[in-house]
């Protein structure tokens, strides 16, 4: 009983409250969690007003833990071929809170975590695609080390893939890659740093393993046509890349031409915007919150609701014109 109530405290969906606020349930509406986990912000939502929510989650075994809800099994970077799948042209909200979920993180088998031994997989989907130790293997040392570079945000990335590439025939789980790691990062470095040192290298394998950057982008891409107007989008990141994906966004749909109305519409630039921020900044976790969730520390909340406006597909600001 006490280790189930533990379990149930460390799983406590972050941002809870500041997700409904933005969200704004409202009875009659659709709302879609893309990223379901365990369900705690779909079970809410669904308990806060009497609208019909559905849950999406790439993990098999995130889906089998979930048997109150509607569920589909599908990557947020194909909402576009689920929505249509379900039949529902535009839905009225948007959930998403990436990452990784406790359960996943805490199972060995899953290969996430640099402190529980187990393989080197670090799939979300694990029906689908390379794991990390195939990524790895099929990386050159130069690309590996722009990849844990540039998505771990890790200063001696060049050492450390060279070092994974030279062990790569011996590596084969998770605290072989975290001990190779604790290797090459000089001792006073270790103890300087606030944070473990194969910490970077291991989200940045994470993150390319599961294509984490392309998924968000591509359904940030979708958002403007799927959201019905009124329709709420909100979206929870733990990194700054994500982060950045989100912001700025959610700023170009925002975004209106400051040419005088009838010269905007002559080169076909939006007088009104697509989706106008709920959320001025980042909304992030309270101090209380993170005594009791640790996890809550990085969480970032941006949130913004569909007008009316049309989505001109000429009408994006300068900035995400190719
Ligand atoms: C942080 S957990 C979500 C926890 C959930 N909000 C709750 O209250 O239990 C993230 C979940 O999103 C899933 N996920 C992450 N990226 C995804 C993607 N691109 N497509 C679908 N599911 C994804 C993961 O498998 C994981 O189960």
């Amino acid at each position: 009983m006490l280790e189930t109530g533990a379990v149930e405290l460390r799983h406590a969906p972050v941002l809870l409250a500041e997700v409904l606020a933005a969200l704004d349930p409202q009875p009659g509406k659709i709302y879609i969690d893309c990223t379901l986990g365990r369900g705690g912000h779909a079970r809410a939502i669904a308990a806060a007003a009497a609208c019909r929510v559905i849950g999406i989650d790439r993990d098999p075994a995130a889906l089998a833990a979930v048997r109150d809800l509607q569920t589909v099994h599908g990557q947020l970077g194909d909402i576009i071929e689920i929505l249509a799948a379900l039949s529902l042209p535009r839905v009225d909200g948007f959930l998403l809170d990436l990452g990784v979920s406790s359960p996943q993180l805490d199972d060995p088998a899953r290969g996430f975590s640099f402190q529980r031994e187990g393989p080197l997989d670090m799939r979300m989907d694990p029906t689908r695609g390379p794991t990390a130790l195939e990524l790895i293997r099929e990386t050159d040392e130069a690309n590996l080390a722009d990849l844990i570079f540039e998505l771990g945000e890790e200063r001696l990335s060049r050492k450390i893939a060279h070092a994974i590439k030279a062990a790569e025939a011996t590596l084969v789980t998770t605290l072989d890659l975290a001990a190779l790691i604790s290797r090459v990062v000089p001792f006073a470095e270790q103890r300087k740093s606030k944070i473990h040192c194969a910490t970077r290298t291991f989200q940045a394998l994470r993150i390319a393993v599961n294509g984490e950057l392309d998924q968000l982008a591509r359904f940030l891409a979708a958002v403007p046509d799927l959201l019905a107007p009124g329709g709420r989008c909100a979206v929870i990141s733990f990194h700054s890349l994500e982060d950045r994906l989100v912001k700025q966004r959610f700023r170009d749909l925002a975004w209106t031409s400051s040419l005088p109305p009838a010269l905007a519409a002559q080169v076909g630039e939006r007088t009104e915007a697509v989706c106008e921020p709920i959320t001025r900044k980042a909304v992030v976790a309270s101090e209380a919150e993170i005594a009791g969730n640790p996890r809550a520390r990085s969480a970032r909340l941006r949130a913004c609701e569909r007008t009316a406006a049309p989505n001109l597909p000429s009408g994006a600001p300068p900035s995400s014109r190719h």
